[in-house]
C-alpha cells in the first residue's frame, strides 16, 4: 500500500518545510553545464529527458521538501501558438499577438504542444528523490500572462501601463483574451495534476503594476476561478501575488491554500492579518551576503512564524549569482531551528 503523503501545507503546521523558487537554475554549475549545450530555452523546457534531470538537481544537493518542475510560465503563450524566445541579456521576447488565431486554438493541440512538459512531470513524480515530497506544477496568473502576451517582453520599465499594454488591445477584446487565458490555464493545471503534480503555485509576478481599483477584474476574479478549479481537483494551491498592495484583502477574496509573500512585506504585520499558511519572504539578496547576516535574517522569519503555519521560501527566486554553499547553509539552519 502506498503511504498517505502529507502535503507541504500540512507540514507547515509542525515543522518548517522548505523549498525555493528558482531552486533549479543558473546558480547551480550543473545547470549551467546543461544550459551551455542548450541555448534555446524553450527547447530545453520541452526536452523531457533534461527537464527531469534539472528539476532534481537541487534535491540531490539540499534537504528540500519539494521539487518544482523545470519549465516556465511563458510555456502557456507558446502552447497557444504565440512564439516565445529568450534572448541573452534581454529576457523573453514574444511575437505579435493574433487574437483571431488564439480564438481557434483546439484543446488537444495545446495539450499536444506541451506534452513533453507533462511527460517530464510524470517522470519526476515517479523518482525516489520526491518520495514523500511534493512536486509543484505551476502557472503564471492570468494578469501576468496577459501582460506578457501584450507587452511581448518583461514590463520592468513599463510604468505607463496604458501605453505599454492597454493601447495594444481594444476594450471589447480584453475580456475575450482573459477568458482564453483562463480556459487554457485550467487545461494546463489539469494536465500537470494528472501527470503527478501534487501542488500548484500561481505566480502573479506583475500584480504590483496595477492600481487597486483594477484588482477585481484582472487579479481577484480570474485567480479565484483557477484557485477553485485546482481545489476541486483535490490539489492545494499557493498564490504569489508579488508586490500586491494588500495581501490581506487578496487572501480574503481569493482564499488560496497558502500565500507567498515578497520581501517588502513586514512579517510582523502580515502574521496578524492572515490566518492561512504563509510561505516565503526572505530577500534573495541576503544569500549574497555572509553566513552571519543570513542566519540573522532567516532566524527572524523562523522566530516570527514560529506559531503560524509557515513554509520557508524566498521573497523572489534564487539569484543567479548565489553561492550554492549559502543555500546549503540556509537549508541546514532551517532544519536545525527549534
Ligand atoms: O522555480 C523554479 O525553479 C521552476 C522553474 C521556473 C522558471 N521560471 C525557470 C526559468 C519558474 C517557476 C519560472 C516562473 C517564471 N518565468 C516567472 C514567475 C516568477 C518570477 O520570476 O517572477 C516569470 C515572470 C517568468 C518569465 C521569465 N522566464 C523571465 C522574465 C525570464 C528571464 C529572466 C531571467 O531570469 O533570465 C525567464 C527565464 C527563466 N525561467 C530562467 C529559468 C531558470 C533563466 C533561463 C536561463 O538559463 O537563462
Amino acid at each position: 500500500m502506498t503511504p498517505i503523503k502529507t502535503c507541504i501545507v500540512d507540514k507547515s503546521n509542525k515543522k518548517n518545510p522548505v523549498w525555493f523558487m528558482r531552486q533549479a537554475g543558473r546558480y547551480l554549475p550543473e545547470f549551467r553545464e546543461i544550459r551551455k549545450e542548450n541555448p534555446n530555452f524553450i527547447e530545453l523546457c520541452l526536452n523531457k529527458n533534461l527537464t527531469p534531470e534539472i528539476t532534481l538537481q537541487p534535491l540531490k544537493r539540499f534537504e528540500l521538501d519539494a521539487a518544482i518542475i523545470f519549465s516556465d510560465i511563458l510555456m502557456l503563450p507558446y502552447g497557444l501558438g504565440q512564439k516565445v524566445e529568450f534572448k541573452k541579456n534581454y529576457g523573453p521576447s514574444l511575437e505579435d499577438l493574433d487574437l483571431n488565431k488564439l480564438l481557434n486554438v483546439k484543446d488537444e493541440d495545446f495539450t499536444n504542444k506541451l506534452k513533453p512538459v507533462y511527460d517530464a512531470i510524470n517522470i519526476v513524480s515517479k523518482d525516489k528523490l520526491v518520495d514523500e515530497k511534493d512536486l509543484f506544477g505551476f502557472i503564471g496568473a492570468p494578469w501576468t500572462i496577459f501582460v506578457y502576451m501584450l507587452n511581448k517582453k518583461s514590463p520592468k520599465l513599463a510604468k505607463d501601463l496604458k501605453n505599454s499594454i492597454f493601447n495594444k488591445i481594444q476594450d471589447k477584446d480584453i475580456q475575450k483574451l482573459l477568458m482564453i487565458i483562463v480556459k487554457f490555464l485550467k487545461i494546463h493545471i489539469k494536465n500537470q495534476i494528472e501527470n503527478g503534480a501534487s501542488m500548484i503555485q500561481i505566480f502573479d509576478s506583475w500584480a504590483g503594476l496595477l492600481e487597486e481599483e483594477s484588482y477585481e477584474d484582472y487579479i481577484y476574479n480570474p485567480t479565484i476561478e483557477l484557485v477553485n478549479y485546482t481545489k476541486k481537483l483535490g490539489v492545494p494551491v499557493i498564490c504569489f501575488p508579488r508586490n500586491i498592495k494588500n495581501y490581506k484583502k487578496f487572501c480574503a477574496k481569493v482564499n488560496p491554500s497558502a500565500v507567498n509573500i515578497d520581501y517588502e512585506v513586514d512579517p510582523k504585520i502580515i502574521i496578524k492579518e492572515i490566518k492561512i499558511p504563509i510561505q516565503g519572504g526572505l530577500d534573495p539578496k541576503i544569500l549574497l551576503s555572509d553566513k552571519d547576516q543570513l542566519k540573522k535574517e532567516a532566524n527572524k522569519y523562523l522566530e516570527i512564524f514560529k506559531d503560524h503555519p509557515y513554509i520557508f521560501n524566498l521573497g523572489h527566486g534564487v539569484l543567479p549569482e548565489t553561492d550554492p554553499n549559502m543555500v546549503d547553509y540556509l537549508v541546514k539552519l532551517i532544519k536545525d531551528f527549534k
